[in-house]
């Protein structure tokens, strides 16, 4: 096993895989799936929608923020808050160019701002995430809506939302992490 303090862009693949294998299977947050299941099944949807391979990575570990105790960040000393997705942003920046981290750190702002614009979208939520939609602010100001729509990575980061919220369905078979190996070097950053 790879110690935290040793994880480098040399050998962060190996350290992910391991993660999956170790935390994976816990339970993702009232949802019918497992965290692994559940980035696994959204990474499929990133592929099966033909998006480009910096979003299907950043689909297989948008939700990674939740493992951040797993991460040799000193993030906290530094008063980033714990929000998974500012924590998984700041995991993969590391690691990985921004058309992978960016969507991930704008997944959640992305249902915020879907609530507020697309009035269908609120329905399509599962339970957990209505849930969580209400603690994470709800629904977007003008001023919000117009700095999320600013960001060069919002509309991936929409469409990784949309992944996301396709990604919890039970007994689903579809590739695990392994499958993506060869992606997750290729696109991370040479140290
Ligand atoms: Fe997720």
């Amino acid at each position: 096993m790879i110690d935290k303090k040793d994880v480098t862009a040399d050998n962060i693949v190996d350290f992910l895989l391991e993660l999956f294998e170790r935390r994976g299977p816990e339970s993702y947050l009232g949802e019918p799936v497992s965290m692994a299941d559940h980035m696994e099944q959204s990474a499929a949807c990133a592929a099966e929608d033909g998006a480009s391979d910096a979003l299907i990575v950043a689909s297989l570990l948008h939700d990674i923020g939740h493992f951040i105790g797993e991460f040799p960040l000193d993030a906290l000393e530094n008063g980033v808050d714990n929000l998974h997705e500012d924590a998984g942003g700041d995991i993969l920046a590391r690691y990985y160019p921004p058309e992978v981290s960016e969507p991930v750190r704008l997944h959640v702002a992305a249902k915020r701002y879907l609530c507020t614009v697309d009035p269908n979208y609120y329905g399509r939520l599962s339970a957990a995430s209505v849930n969580s939609f209400n603690l994470q602010g709800g629904k977007m100001s003008a001023e919000e809506v117009a700095e999320f729509e600013a960001s060069p990575y919002h509309k991936d980061a929409v469409k990784l939302r949309y992944y996301d919220d396709d990604g919890k369905v039970a007994d689903r078979t579809i590739h695990k992490i392994g499958y993506y190996k060869p992606l997750l070097e290729q696109l991370r950053k040479t140290a």
